[in-house]
């Protein structure tokens, strides 16, 4: 064991990593994805999971206006909708019109569950704290969705999603 610099730590126990794609409302109308890798679950009763925004993203300005997400494991069919909407804002574009991905809308806020994931998890926002230059989100999970049958999509050692 040797001290070393920030980077080289990190690289040494970034991968493989789960991704996630987080779906938010708009301020005006429609929604918005992004892909996430910082995220966890917080508490069992009432069941939660915190997700780790960065304060430029699109998807915070979205959280702050209107407070619920669905947090969606992506299955491996997935892919190219993952790497869309982690290198897009949807300042520019609609992510959901160009990924042309299949859903249907939730139970909690009508917020999309997206039909070829392996799980969706309907949340609302119930407490935000400031970590850095990110934002915990922490909802609780309201209502959730299954595809047993479905992959998980992992973000591998070549580090391609
Ligand atoms: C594999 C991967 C993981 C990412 N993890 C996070 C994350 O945990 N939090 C975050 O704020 N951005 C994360 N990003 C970056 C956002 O997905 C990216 O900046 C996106 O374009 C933001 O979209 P938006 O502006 O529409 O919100 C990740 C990107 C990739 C490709």
């Amino acid at each position: 064991m040797k001290q070393t610099d920030l980077s080289t730590a990190y690289g040494l126990i970034h991968l493989p990593a789960k991704v996630a794609l987080v779906v938010t409302e708009k301020p005006q109308s429609g929604y918005n994805l992004i892909t996430i890798e910082w995220f966890m679950r917080t508490s069992i009763q009432p069941p939660m999971f915190a997700i780790s925004i960065g304060l430029t993203r699109f998807s915070h300005e979205c959280l702050q206006q209107n407070r619920y997400f669905n947090l969606v494991f992506p299955s491996v069919e997935m892919k190219d909708i993952c790497a869309l909407a982690g290198s897009t804002t949807g300042r520019e574009i609609d992510k959901m019109e160009s990924s042309q991905v299949k859903y249907f809308p939730g139970k909690l806020h009508k917020i999309p569950v997206l039909e070829e994931a392996v799980a969706v998890f309907e949340c609302e926002i119930v407490t935000q704290v400031r970590s850095g230059d990110h934002t915990i989100f922490v909802g609780e999970i309201k209502y959730c969705w299954a595809n047993p049958e479905k992959r998980m999509l992992v973000y591998d050692i070549k580090g391609e999603i």
